[in-house]
């Protein structure tokens, strides 16, 4: 059986929020959208820096897209599509997951 790392317990992540993760020097983090929880590396596709304005802030004020702090891009929280800034068209990157009770875990 592979082994799994627990990032953080799923009833931490309200609807419409976010959270950021720091894993030894990996950094990501996880939307709440809908019921379902997208997660990224918390990494501009434009200069390769992390998004967030503030711990845990990675939305727009309408929390309808990710923001990044540096430059303002826009990104869907489904896709991690740029839609707006000087990225439009990159791409954030999905890290893939898997709930094991009710830990958000990612694979070693
Ligand atoms: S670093 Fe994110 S938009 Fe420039």
């Amino acid at each position: 059986m592979p082994t799994v790392t627990p990032l953080f317990d799923i009833s931490e992540l309200t609807e419409n929020s976010a959270k950021g993760i720091e894993l030894n020097q990996r950094k990501l983090f996880a939307v709440c959208r809908q019921g379902r929880i997208y997660l990224y590396e918390n990494r501009c596709p434009h200069k390769g820096v992390p998004l967030e304005w503030l711990p845990d802030t990675f939305l727009d004020v309408e929390k309808q897209f990710i923001q990044c702090s540096t430059h303002g891009a826009l990104f869907t929280i489904d896709k991690g599509l740029c839609i707006a800034g000087p990225c439009a068209g990159a791409s954030l990157i999905p890290v893939s997951y898997e709930i094991i009770d009710g830990q958000l875990c990612i694979p070693e």
